[in-house]
């Protein structure tokens, strides 16, 4: 018996995925059409648009939509323009997020709301149309998959992070839910938590002293940020047929953070 072939292992696949402008999400994206998937790229930052056409993003196979996932009718958007670059899309990426770091005095009720909004309820809403729009598709994806990025901030407490801390554990929670509540459609729900990525977003906190590498890396047992594509690997494993017993699991990257 052969193996899959795992340059094509999400051959004929359909992915969403948010947050895909740059850092993690755009690394997950190229990942994803690498292996071979058709993808849909979804950012409020038009600089999503900017990738489609070049080597790694053909028009024939890429698409984006410059849409902010805050906004009340951002799912049901979303899942109105998926079909007509996609067909029925198989594969939700919830990679978004919005991450500040601000003592748990301070924070105010803007900032928590939107935190919320962006992290939690977003993911929530996007599951819920790409589970519609599976549940009434003709013919069903025989695998289908979403994958929602948390954080290790969902399992180990941080300090001035506790309004995103909160969002992220809730996504580990969500992820377990809705595992359970639609077993029946066949959808393998699984959550990702990665500690330190090297991403624009934590180079431009460590330009700004917020993050002190040595200091945060203490704790790894390897002593060193993840690169995107470290974490993007783990995503398409767990969209591919090659993790077709996972479900409803939260995957821990973190080069050993949790370990002791
Ligand atoms: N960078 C890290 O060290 C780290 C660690 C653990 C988990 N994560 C998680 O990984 C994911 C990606 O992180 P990143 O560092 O690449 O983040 P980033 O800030 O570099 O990128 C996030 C992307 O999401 C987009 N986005 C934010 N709010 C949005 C909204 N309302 N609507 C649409 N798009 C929106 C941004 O424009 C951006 O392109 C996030 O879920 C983050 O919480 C990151």
């Amino acid at each position: 018996m052969t193996g899959p072939d795992y340059n094509q292992r999400l051959a004929g696949r359909r992915g969403v995925v948010t947050g895909a402008a740059k850092g993690l999400g755009l690394a997950i994206a190229r990942r994803l059409l690498a292996d071979g998937a058709n993808v849909l790229l979804v950012d409020k930052d038009p600089m999503v648009l900017s990738h489609i056409g070049t080597r790694e993003f053909p028009v024939s196979r890429a698409f984006a939509l410059v849409k902010d996932l805050a906004e009340a009718d951002a799912a049901r958007f979303v899942f109105s323009k998926a079909p007509e670059a996609l067909g029925t899309a198989d594969i939700l990426i919830n990679n978004a997020a919005w991450s500040f770091h601000k003592p748990m005095l301070e924070v105010t009720f803007e900032e928590f709301d939107t935190v919320v909004g962006v992290n939690q309820r977003a993911p929530y809403f996007l599951a819920q149309e790409f589970l519609r729009q599976l549940s009434r598709a003709a013919n069903k994806p025989p695998d289908s998959a979403i994958v929602n990025i948390a954080s290790v901030n969902a399992l180990a407490g941080n300090p001035n992070l506790v309004a995103y801390a909160g969002t992220k554990g809730a996504l580990v929670a969500m992820t377990r839910a809705i595992a359970v509540e639609m077993k029946e459609l066949g959808v393998r729900v699984n959550t990702i938590s990665p500690a330190a990525i090297e991403t624009f977003h934590t180079k431009q906190l460590i330009a700004s002293g917020v993050i002190d590498p040595p200091k945060l890396l203490e704790p790894y047992l390897i002593k060193r940020f993840a690169s995107c594509e470290e974490i993007a690997e783990l995503v398409a494993f767990l969209c591919s047929s090659a993790a077709s017993y996972v479900n409803g699991a939260n995957w821990v990257i973190d080069g050993g953070y949790m370990a002791q």
